[in-house]
């Protein structure tokens, strides 16, 4: 069966509550797409007035984050069950500025993807490879141990229904798109991955986005790959680009 697209914009910390519900209204027209899921993963505070906003329309909304536990004395985190709550399907887990900025690592990661798939959240698990990394020749070495330290415990029913996003970390936000080629490679190794950790059936299902300056120009020859099933888009998702990149 083929694997439906899902292009997920990623506002990273832009747009307040007031700016949010405005671009939601003007891409409104633009986001039309039902061969593909589109959805807005946006900054916490504006999760309850996009959720309001997006209503009756074709668009769902994600988190850029949460945290693991439950409940308690966690200042300033937010829950699963939170998300959930407020009408929330997607959570961006790992993104590399997380990991980096943040401090966040893979046995954290692995927690909060569990958590995520237990609240009936969809993680969008990222991974990516620095650039020297990428020089050193162990790009997909580095993303295997990403992808297996931050799947530990996760059952195949459940990585069926979860998206990956490789997103060199060189490319993000830098309009140095890695070429078609350097994408598609990376995603077949990770669905060769999930195929070797699981078997065939769940390589086969879980859809594997690429980010890093996705554009109106680069996006449909990156989502024509066999093993490109959508995108991350950070930069291009807060402007009418998007409606282009969605409508691909
Ligand atoms: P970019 O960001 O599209 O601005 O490169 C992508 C991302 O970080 O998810």
């Amino acid at each position: 069966m083929a694997r439906k697209k899902i292009i997920a914009g990623n506002w990273k910390m832009n747009m307040t509550p007031s700016q949010a519900v405005k671009l939601v209204e003007e891409l409104a027209p633009l986001v039309k797409n039902d061969e593909v899921d589109v959805v807005y993963c946006v900054p916490a505070i504006d999760i309850v007035p996009v959720v309001e906003a997006v209503k009756g329309s074709n668009v769902q909304v994600g988190a850029e984050n949460m945290y693991f536990e439950e409940s308690g004395a966690y200042t300033g985190e937010i829950s699963a069950a939170m998300l959930v709550d407020a009408g929330v399907k997607y959570v961006i887990i790992g993104h590399s500025e997380r990991r980096d900025y943040f401090k966040e690592d893979d046995a954290l990661l692995n927690k909060k993807v569990k958590k995520a798939i237990e609240a009936g959240l969809v993680p969008i698990l990222c991974c990516g490879e620095s650039l020297e990394q990428r020089e050193m020749g162990v790009t997909m070495d580095w993303i295997r141990f990403q992808i297996k330290s931050d799947l530990v415990g996760v059952t195949a029913d459940q990585v069926k229904d979860i998206v990956i996003a490789y997103e060199p970390i060189w490319a993000i936000g830098t309009g140095k798109t890695a070429t078609t080629e350097q994408a598609e490679e990376v995603c077949k190794g990770i669905r060769e991955c999930i195929a070797e950790m699981y078997d065939q059936a769940t390589a086969d299902a879980v859809r594997i986005q690429y980010g890093g300056s996705v554009n109106a120009g680069n996006a449909a020859e990156l989502f024509a790959q066999p093993n490109i099933d959508g995108g991350l888009v950070g930069g291009a998702s807060l402007k009418a680009d998007f409606g282009k990149i969605v409508c691909y």
